[in-house]
This record gives C-alpha cells, sequence and structure tokens, in this order.
C-alpha cells in the first residue's frame, strides 16, 4: 500500500536541525536546554511548539531564528549552514529571511504603528517613499489601517499584536516565528491573531509558533512536543496533541 505524506512533506526543506544542542553556563551550574534535537520543517508548514515550562522551546526559536547559535550539531536554513556563522551574518540572515513576534509585542514607544512597521526596512535599506508604502500595505493586512499614526500605548493589547505581526512581515520572510504570541491577549484578540496567522500561512509563509495553549496550538496543522530539551513527539495532529496534552 502506498504511504500517503502530507501536502507539505513535497515542499523543500527549509529548516533542518541535526544534533542540535544547547547548553547555558559552565560547571555545576550547567543547564542542558537542548538535548540532540533533530527537526524538519518544510517550506509553508504551520506548527506549534509545546511542552513544559523550562522543556526548551524559547532556545529552540531563539536558534531557529539566528538569535543564538547550537553549541554542538547543525542548523541549516534554506539549505544554508548557519551553525558557525558570525553575528554579523546572522544578522543579515534574520533581516531578510525571519520575522519575529513575541508575547510582549516589543514596539517602540515613541513611535507611531507606522514608523514601528517602517524600522526594519531602514536596516534592509529600502528607501524613505518604499517604506512607507510597505509599512501602510502591513498594517492594512492586519486591519490597522485606521491607527496607523497611533502610539503604542493608544493602541490595545490586540492592536499592539497586530502593530507586531505588520513589522514582522513587512519584509517579506520566508519563515514567521512566534514565542506565545497571545500569551497576554484575551480569547477574543487571541482569535483575531489567529486568523491573520492563519492568513499568511495560506499565503505561503512558513509559520512556527511555541504556545501553552491547546486551543491555540489546535488552529495549526503539525505539534511539535518538547519534553526536557529534546523532541518527544515531532508531528502530533491537533487531535493526538489534545491527548498528550491531557496525560503530560
Ligand atoms: N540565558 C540562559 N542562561 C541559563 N539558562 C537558561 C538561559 N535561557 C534558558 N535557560 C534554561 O534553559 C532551559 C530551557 O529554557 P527555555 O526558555 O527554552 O524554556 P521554555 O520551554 O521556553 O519555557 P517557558 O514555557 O517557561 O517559556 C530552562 O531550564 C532555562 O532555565
Ligand atoms: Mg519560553
Amino acid at each position: 500500500m502506498n504511504q500517503i505524506k502530507p501536502l507539505s512533506e513535497y515542499q523543500p526543506v527549509i529548516i533542518r536541525l541535526e544534533d542540535v544542542e544547547k547548553i547555558y553556563g559552565s560547571g555545576n551550574t550547567t543547564v542542558h536546554a537542548l538535548d540532540k534535537v533533530n527537526l524538519v520543517i518544510h517550506q509553508g508548514e504551520y506548527c506549534s511548539i509545546m511542552g513544559a515550562s523550562g522543556s526548551g522551546k524559547s532556545t529552540v526559536m531563539n536558534i531557529i531564528g539566528c538569535l543564538d547559535r547550537p553549541t554542538a550539531g547543525r542548523y541549516y536554513l534554506d539549505k544554508v549552514d548557519v551553525s558557525g556563522l558570525s553575528d554579523e551574518e546572522l544578522a543579515s540572515i534574520r533581516n531578510r529571511k525571519i520575522g519575529f513576534v513575541f508575547q510582549q509585542f516589543h514596539l517602540l514607544p515613541q513611535m507611531s504603528a507606522l514608523e514601528n512597521v517602517m524600522l526594519p526596512m531602514v536596516y534592509a535599506g529600502i528607501e524613505l517613499s518604499e517604506r512607507r508604502d510597505r509599512a501602510r500595505e502591513a498594517l492594512i493586512k492586519v486591519g490597522l489601517e485606521n491607527r496607523l499614526n497611533n502610539k503604542p500605548n493608544q493602541l490595545s493589547g490586540g492592536q499592539q499584536q497586530r502593530v507586531a505581526i505588520a513589522r514582522a512581515i513587512v519584509n517579506r520572510p520566508l519563515l514567521l516565528l512566534a514565542d506565545e504570541p497571545t500569551g497576554a491577549l484575551d480569547s477574543k484578540t487571541t482569535g483575531e491573531v489567529l486568523n491573520i496567522f492563519g492568513e499568511l500561512h495560506n499565503s505561503g509563509i512558513t509559520v512556527i509558533m511555541v504556545t501553552h495553549e491547546p486551543e491555540v496550538a489546535r488552529q495549526t496543522e503539525r505539534i511539535i512536543w518538547f519534553r526536557d530539551g529534546q523532541v518527544i513527539y515531532p508531528h502530533l495532529t491537533p487531535q493526538e496533541m489534545l491527548e498528550v496534552a491531557v496525560i503530560s
């Protein structure tokens, strides 16, 4: 009998982690945050990363996002081995290929929504008029066309997170990474943010999100489960995840 593969597995591999380890500290304060992690993610996948607090979820996201390097092992991003690159090289890859969304938004308080979203394009060397047009377009995409000139403290939590999403997608990344993006939001706003992620996934962006909430993870297609720095379930369906969440 032919084994039917998920459609995503016919797409190119965008992330490949091989025996990735991350060790923090030294001597008797050593923490083995990642312990031989192997993981393959294809272009266009929509994944959640779940697992108990301290299991290594943020650590692996920081490595996938080129914010940090593995202590040992290899990381291939879009077929390039990025495990040994310099800080400058990692920063350049990050700027071109990756968008980030965090639980605490991390918007600059003195800047308007539009200016916050224009910022990543400054580093990418795009000229002012195009920066403004593209930032406006990204904010329209997340439903904030009426809030372009508001500063973060004049926006609700959900609106601030949508500004952060617009900022993350404005350089048209291959990969959108979100570490507990709905952790500070109520359930209605969580739904709005997930709708945007769903649309981005439908437009072809690879989306990877860390979450503690089964209701959030079940909106994605694949759940990767961590325990003690290891991937114990690399490929759960939403239904299987609900069963694992009950016993974990
Ligand atoms: N900079 C650091 N220095 C030392 N230890 C660290 C550092 N960052 C993380 N750790 C440790 O590494 C382990 C994994 O941490 P990580 O932040 O990846 O967990 P997590 O799964 O994201 O947890 P949470 O759900 O609470 O966010 C933990 O034991 C943590 O204490
Ligand atoms: Mg974390």
